[in-house]
C-alpha cells in the first residue's frame, strides 16, 4: 500500500507546523549559492501545502523568515524577500482554486513595503477560503510574541481591563499573534537539526515533534505522508497514563 493511503484520514493533525531548513546546506552541496536553495524551497512549500490540503490538514504554519535571519548577509535577505514577492504574487491564484486561505504570523509590519503590501493582498483576497488556512511565519520568532503579548496585557491591566487575578491561558493566547488558530498537534523540522529555533515557544506545549534528515528543497509529498504516519503511530497522552486514554 503506498504511504498516502495508509494514512487514517479520521486522525489527521489539525495543524502542521514546519521549520523549513537546510536551503543553503542542499544549495552548497551542488556546488551552487544559497539563494538556489531558497528558490528550489518554493517547489517544496507547493508541495507540503498541496498534500496537505488534499489530506484534509486544516492549518500549516511554514517559518518562512526569523526575527534572528536580519543577521544573514544583506544579499541574501534581499533574495528572499524578492523571492516572497515573486512566489506571493504567482501563488495567490493557485491558493485561491483551491480555497486555500493565506495567514501571516510576525512583526510583519516591519518587512520590506513590496512584501508587506504582496502579503497584505494575499492575505485579503483569500480571506473567504475555506480548505485549509496556510499561515507564513515571517520576521517572526517565539519571544518576540511572548514578549508582545506580555505587553498587550500590561497595558489592559494599566488601563483596569484586566485583572492580575483574571490573567490566565484564554487571555494569554489572545493577546499571541496565532489567535484563533489552534496549536499544532505536528511539528516538521528538515534538514536533521533537532531543535525549536524560537519557533512557537507557547503553541507546542504538547506538539508531536518530528525531525527529518531530508534538506527543505527535496521535500516532496511523501515526506509529509511519512511524518503524519509517524505522528499516527504516537499514543498522545497530555500529561495522562496510557490507561486512562480512551481509544
Ligand atoms: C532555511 O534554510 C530556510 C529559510 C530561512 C527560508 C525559507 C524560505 C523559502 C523556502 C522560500 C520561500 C518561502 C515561501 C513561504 C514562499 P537555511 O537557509 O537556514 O539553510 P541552511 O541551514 O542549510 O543554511
Amino acid at each position: 500500500m503506498d504511504l498516502k493511503s495508509r494514512i487514517d484520514l479520521t486522525h489527521l493533525p489539525e495543524h502542521i507546523a514546519i521549520i523549513m531548513d537546510g536551503n543553503g546546506r542542499w544549495a552548497k552541496r551542488q556546488g551552487q549559492p544559497r539563494v538556489f536553495g531558497h528558490r528550489n524551497g518554493v517547489k517544496a512549500v507547493r508541495e507540503a501545502t498541496e498534500a496537505a490540503a488534499e489530506l484534509g490538514v486544516k492549518y500549516m504554519t511554514l517559518y518562512a523568515f526569523s526575527t534572528e535571519n536580519w543577521n544573514r548577509p544583506k544579499f541574501e535577505i534581499n533574495a528572499l524577500m524578492t523571492l516572497l514577492v515573486k512566489t506571493l504574487r504567482t501563488e495567490i491564484n493557485t491558493l485561491n482554486e483551491n480555497d486555500i486561505r493565506l495567514e501571516a504570523i510576525g512583526d510583519i509590519t516591519k518587512l520590506p513595503s513590496q512584501c508587506y503590501k504582496e502579503l497584505i493582498e494575499g492575505i485579503e483576497n483569500t480571506k473567504n477560503n475555506k480548505r485549509m488556512t496556510l499561515v507564513l511565519a515571517l520576521n517572526y520568532s517565539a519571544r518576540w510574541e511572548i514578549t508582545e503579548a506580555v505587553k498587550k496585557i500590561a497595558e489592559g491591566v494599566a488601563n483596569k481591563e484586566i485583572l492580575p487575578e483574571h490573567i490566565d491561558k484564554r487571555i494569554f493566547e489572545n493577546a499571541l499573534t496565532t489567535k484563533g488558530i489552534p496549536d499544532p498537534e505536528l511539528l516538521i523540522r528538515t534538514s536533521g537539526e533537532a531543535r525549536i529555533s524560537n519557533f512557537l515557544l507557547w503553541q507546542i506545549a504538547y506538539t508531536e515533534l518530528y525531525f527529518t534528515k531530508i534538506f527543505w528543497p527535496e521535500f516532496r509529498k511523501e515526506h509529509l505522508y511519512k511524518a503524519i504516519l509517524d505522528f499516527q503511530s504516537r499514543e498522545r497522552r497530555f500529561g495522562k497514563t496510557s490507561e486512562q486514554i480512551v481509544k
